[in-house]
This record gives structure tokens, C-alpha cells and sequence, in this order.
């Protein structure tokens, strides 16, 4: 049987075993997909050892994105544009790497929240590796301009002008200068980690804007309370998680699977 993973450090908590589980169900592929932390100080002879055991391929979860993309003989545009690899085929003569976050939040944003991008005002608050991961994807979009805010603007400066060419108007500027009335605002940082609402005002917001954080579960509850309080339709990471993976699974198997069925499921076990 082909053997897919998720490889990260933690890796207890991922969901993506289910969900893969479930695409290949619906969809009649056989297929195991497994969890496997991999040492901190031990991504690629983990990933070696697992090629060796009838791997076929895996999806690649923090911290060990950038390392994924070191590792990769070749890359599709994407994941080259994002700096990032979440997803490897093992093929006989190397291995190749693609990024399907983007792609995964911008189909979650456009069908299953309905919102096509074209011509919106888009504010992507972080610029660390989780938005570096999904600029090419929302440019290729087609809104009407991008803002990326960022505690440090410099990393917010150089994301912007590694994607100064893709044609979408892009800027750049700090969290206390993010610009008012965005119809999407999309929070990449890690501070729902922490537990706080958002790092941004809520002059962002408009009614009826989409606020979206990347995480889901109860680290995402102080951001999509701040959005819902400020008139905007808060939506959190569940439904870019079940996308990329799909993403994924389209990579590995060349079999699109139904989404919204597994988002459902999902959810109810949240
Ligand atoms: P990830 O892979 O999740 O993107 P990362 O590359 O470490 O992780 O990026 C974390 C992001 O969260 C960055 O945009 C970071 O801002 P800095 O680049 O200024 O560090 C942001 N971040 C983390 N903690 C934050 C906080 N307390 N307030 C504002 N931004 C924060």
C-alpha cells in the first residue's frame, strides 16, 4: 500500500491524517497516510528512512517547511515563489517539491466563502513564513491591491518586493499603519497562538469585510471574536487546512476530491 505523512515537530495534533483518510474513501484510492514527528535535528534521515519504507510522499508542517524546500531536487512555481515546501512526491529520480497553502486559502476564500478576490482591497497582516507562503497565490488572484503588515516592516518590505513583478499593486507597512476599510483581511501571525485578538485596529474592518486566521481551534476563538465584533464575517483556518490538503492529494494521486463534505465532517469534531 502507498504511504503518505505529515512530518513536523509537533506533529500530535495534525489533522491532516483525517482528512487524507477521508479523501481517499470518498474517492476509492488506497492509500495509508500516517503521522511522523521527525527530530528537530533529524528532518531529512527521518524523510529518508520513510522513502525507504514505501513512502510515497508527504505533506511537511512546521518547523521543517524551509528545510523540505532545501531538500527538494525540484520545485513547482509556487512552492520556488514561497521560499517553502509543504508537500513532496518521492519520485526515483528526486524528490519534488510543491506549497499548496496558498492555493488552499484562496479556494477556501473564493468558493467556500464565496468571495472572489478580483478587484478587492486584500490586508495580509504577518510576513513571516505562513505569509510568504500564500502571497503568490492571493496575487494570482487578481485583487485590486495587497497591503502586508508587519511587526517588523523590513520582512514585510522584502516580501513585497520579491512579488513586486507578479503585476497586482502591492505595499508594505507597519501594524499601527495598516490601511482602514480592507474587504479581506487575512491574519498570518503566530499571536493566536498566543491568544491575543488581532494585531491590527479594527479600523481594517468594514461591515461585511472577511476576516480570516490561519489557525482554527480554540487559538483562533480571541481573533474571530474581534472580527464578528466589528461587523466583519469571521472565518478561521479549518477550511484552507482541508483545501491544501486537497491540494495535496491531487499532487500525489491526480484525483481532485470533494471538499466540502470533509470540511463538514471536520468540523463537527471540533
Ligand atoms: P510562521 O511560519 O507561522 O509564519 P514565523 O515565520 O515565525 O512563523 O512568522 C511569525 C509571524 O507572526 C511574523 O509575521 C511575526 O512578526 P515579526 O516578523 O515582526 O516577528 C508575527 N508575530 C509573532 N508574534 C507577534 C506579536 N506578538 N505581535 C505581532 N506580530 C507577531
Amino acid at each position: 500500500t502507498d504511504r503518505y505523512a505529515v512530518v513536523g515537530n509537533p506533529v500530535a495534533h495534525s489533522r491532516s491524517p483525517t482528512i487524507h483518510a477521508l479523501f481517499a474513501e470518498q474517492t476509492g484510492q488506497v492509500l495509508v497516510y500516517e503521522r511522523l514527528l521527525a527530530p528537530l535535528d533529524g528532518f531529512e534521515p527521518t524523510l529518508r528512512a520513510f522513502a525507504a519504507a514505501g513512502g510515497k510522499g508527504c505533506n511537511v508542517t512546521v518547523p521543517f517547511k524551509f528545510d523540505a524546500f532545501a531538500l527538494a531536487a525540484r520545485r513547482t512555481k509556487r512552492a520556488q515563489l514561497g521560499g517553502a515546501v509543504n508537500t513532496l512526491r518521492f519520485e526515483a529520480d528526486g524528490w519534488v517539491g510543491d506549497n499548496t497553502d496558498g492555493a488552499g486559502l484562496v479556494n477556501d476564500i473564493q468558493r467556500n466563502a464565496r468571495r472572489p478576490l478580483a478587484g478587492l482591497q486584500v490586508l495580509l497582516v504577518g510576513a513571516g513564513g505562513a505569509a510568504a507562503g500564500v502571497l503568490g497565490s492571493l496575487i494570482a488572484a487578481a485583487p485590486a491591491r495587497i497591503t502586508v503588515v508587519n511587526r517588523s516592516v523590513d520582512k514585510a518590505d522584502a516580501l513585497v518586493a520579491s512579488h513586486a513583478h507578479l503585476g497586482v499593486p502591492l505595499a508594505a507597512a507597519t501594524l499601527t499603519d495598516a490601511p482602514a476599510a480592507q474587504d479581506v483581511v487575512i491574519n498570518a501571525t503566530s499571536t493566536s497562538l498566543a491568544g491575543a485578538a488581532a494585531p491590527v485596529g479594527a479600523q481594517v474592518l468594514k461591515p461585511g469585510s472577511l476576516a480570516l486566521d490561519m489557525m482554527y481551534g480554540p487559538k483562533a476563538q480571541p481573533f474571530l471574536d474581534w472580527a464578528s465584533a466589528h461587523g466583519a464575517e469571521a472565518r478561521d483556518g479549518l477550511g484552507m487546512l482541508v483545501e491544501q490538503a486537497a491540494e495535496a492529494f491531487f499532487f500525489w494521486r491526480g484525483v481532485r476530491p470533494d471538499t466540502l463534505p470533509v470540511l463538514k465532517a471536520l468540523r463537527a469534531t471540533l
